[in-house]
Formats: structure tokens, C-alpha cells, sequence
């Protein structure tokens, strides 16, 4: 039995599909509070449900019981309950349900976590302690660590609107960064579990080409054969904010734009070898779907 952590989420759900498309056997962690249109589409993809949640350490240990392998997608970043915080859910809830999955006799944890950036926040704290708590584990660990999602920073929601011809963009926009599609990474996710090398083994995963902001706007440009209006937050600002920040989310946000504007270039010749997966998306993809995806919305 597959659990998969944070199945509600835009990574869990593609994580989701994929197992049971490939006829494996999932258990969703899903909360009361979860949208019920997402807990149906995983209910009627054949995963079975537990309700819980991460600041409930008696759920958790009952979602362990009889999983061979653990998925952990969860983050309370972008998907917030009340009680739900970076402490309480990317530091504790994480290292809880590590513990609970050792005792459970759980063989194998993935974990989706992030680069090592230079400026420090609190998920990156978080991220770095949940990190060595599973590596000094009695299990089989992995841990994923990809690039900016294509589909979150390259999309309406962070300012990157290709059906309007707008773009925000952090920093000058120069810095190239090989953005990875969240479909990529569910594939990695999934294909950790069979291959052998990805036992107990940070791997770093990026998309198939280096692009800067201003690229990737070039690009959008000459697909929608539109001339994009760009605005940019500048560095400056984002360390202004990184430094007066009080509240660990806001700092912690700010810190991963200062990551984005830095740029991350990383060979996947090496992880590619590793693993078999199809071909990765590449952004000219991603913004071509985001396009179609806006023209039906329409
Ligand atoms: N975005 C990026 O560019 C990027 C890059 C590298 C790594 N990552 C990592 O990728 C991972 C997945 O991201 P995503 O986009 O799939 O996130 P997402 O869409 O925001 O999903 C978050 C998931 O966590 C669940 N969750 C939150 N608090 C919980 C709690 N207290 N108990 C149980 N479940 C809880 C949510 O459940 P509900 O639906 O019930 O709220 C949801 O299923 C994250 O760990 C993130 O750090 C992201």
C-alpha cells in the first residue's frame, strides 16, 4: 500500500493518478476540510481515503498501519487551515509522521522537498530538519528536491498570465532557472519507488532547459504572438521584505522569490540515468497548455 501525503494537493493528485493508473494501490490522506470535488475525483480513481491530519499524531499513526511506502507532498504554504503553520505542519507534522511511519514499519519514504537556497527562511528550516530526520531513519529514504513548478510560478496565480499578456517577474529577470513541470516531478516521485538508485539519495530535479524570466516571456510572446506587458518586483524589495518580515510565512515567501530571481541551472543528464521516466515537459509545453486551458475557460 502506497500513502500518499498531501493527495489533495496540485502534486498529490497528479501523484495519485499515476499510481493507480499504473495499478497500484493508494491511501489518500485527505482532512475533513478538504475540497470535496478533490476527495471525490480521488475516491472514484479507485485510492482508498484516510482522514486525517498532521497535527493530529493519532491520525497519522492510523494512516501508517499497514503502508509499505509513504509519498509526502504536504505543505501548509499554499493550502492553509486554521492551526496550520510552517511549525506546525512542515516542521512537526513532517518529523510526526516520519516517527509514525518508522513505528508503522513502513520500508520506504519519499520525500518532495526543495534546493538548498543561500538566503535562509523558516520552510527552508523546516524543510532541512524533516530532511535529516528521515536520512537517520531505520527506512529507505529519498528525497526529491525540484526547481520553480512551471505550472505555480509560471501561472495566473504568481502574475504570469499568457492568455492576458501580462507577466510579474522577480527580480531583473536575467538568471536562468531549468523550471520542472509538477507532471515531471510526480513522475520521479513515482519511479523512486522501483528504482534502486534512488534508494536513500538526495536528487535534485529541473526541467530539460535553462530559461531566464525575460526568456520565457520571449517565449510566451512568440506563441501568442502578443507583446507582453512585464512588471518586476526588484531584488531589492525582495530582501527588504525577507529582512523586516515577522511572520515566518511572509519571510518564508520572500525568500523563495529571492531563489527564483538567483536562478538554478542544474545538469539532468546524471538523474536521468537513474530513473525511468518519458520525456520531461519543457516550458514551451507548459505555456501552450495554459493558453489551450484559458481559451476553454473562456
Ligand atoms: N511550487 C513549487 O515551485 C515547488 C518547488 C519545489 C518543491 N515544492 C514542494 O512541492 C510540494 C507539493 O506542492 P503542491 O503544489 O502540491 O502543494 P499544494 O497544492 O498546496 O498541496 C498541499 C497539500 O498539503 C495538504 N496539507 C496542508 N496542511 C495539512 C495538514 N495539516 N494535514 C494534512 N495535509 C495537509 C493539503 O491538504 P488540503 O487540500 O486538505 O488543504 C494539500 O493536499 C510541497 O512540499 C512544496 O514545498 C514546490
Amino acid at each position: 500500500m502506497n500513502l500518499v501525503v498531501g493527495a489533495t494537493g496540485l502534486l498529490g493528485r497528479e501523484i495519485c493518478r499515476l499510481l493507480t493508473d499504473s495499478g497500484r494501490p493508494v491511501r489518500a490522506l485527505v482532512r475533513a476540510s478538504s475540497d470535496p470535488v478533490k476527495v471525490a475525483r480521488l475516491r472514484d480513481s479507485g485510492a482508498d481515503l484516510a482522514q486525517g491530519d498532521l497535527k493530529d499524531r493519532a491520525s497519522i499513526e492510523a494512516a501508517c498501519r499497514g503502508a509499505s511506502a509513504v509519498i509526502y507532498t504536504a505543505s501548509s504554504t499554499l493550502s492553509r487551515q486554521p492551526g496550520d503553520s510552517i511549525e506546525t505542519v512542515d516542521r512537526q507534522g513532517q518529523l510526526d509522521l516520519i516517527d509514525a511511519a518508522e513505528a508503522a514499519g513502513v520500508r520506504h519514504v519519499v520525500l518532495i522537498s526543495f534546493p538548498g537556497t543561500e538566503t535562509d527562511f523558516p520552510l527552508q528550516s523546516a524543510k532541512r530538519a524533516v530532511e535529516a530526520r528521515l536520512q537517520g531513519s531505520r527506512m529507505t529514504w529519498t528525497i526529491l528536491q525540484p526547481t520553480c513548478f512551471a505550472e505555480v510560478w509560471l501561472s495566473p496565480a504568481l502574475g504570469f498570465d499568457v492568455a492576458h499578456a501580462t507577466a510579474q517577474i522577480y527580480g531583473a529577470g536575467h538568471n536562468k532557472t531549468s523550471w520542472i513541470s509538477l507532471h515531471d516531478v510526480a513522475q520521479f516521485a513515482v519511479a523512486a519507488l522501483d528504482a534502486p538508485r534512488a534508494a536513500n539519495a538526495v536528487i535534485k530535479l529541473v526541467g530539460p532547459e535553462a530559461l531566464s524570466p525575460i526568456d520565457v516571456v520571449h517565449l510566451a510572446e512568440r506563441i501568442t504572438g502578443r507583446a507582453f506587458t512585464v512588471q518586476h518586483v526588484p531584488e531589492d524589495a525582495l530582501r527588504a521584505q525577507h529582512a523586516a518580515a515577522t511572520d515566518p510565512m511572509q519571510q518564508s515567501f520572500a525568500g523563495l522569490m529571492l531563489y527564483y530571481a538567483a536562478g538554478d541551472v542544474v545538469d539532468m543528464a546524471d538523474t536521468l540515468r537513474l530513473f525511468a521516466v518519458p520525456p520531461l515537459r519543457s516550458v514551451y509545453e507548459h505555456l501552450q497548455s495554459s493558453l489551450l486551458q484559458s481559451t476553454h475557460e473562456v
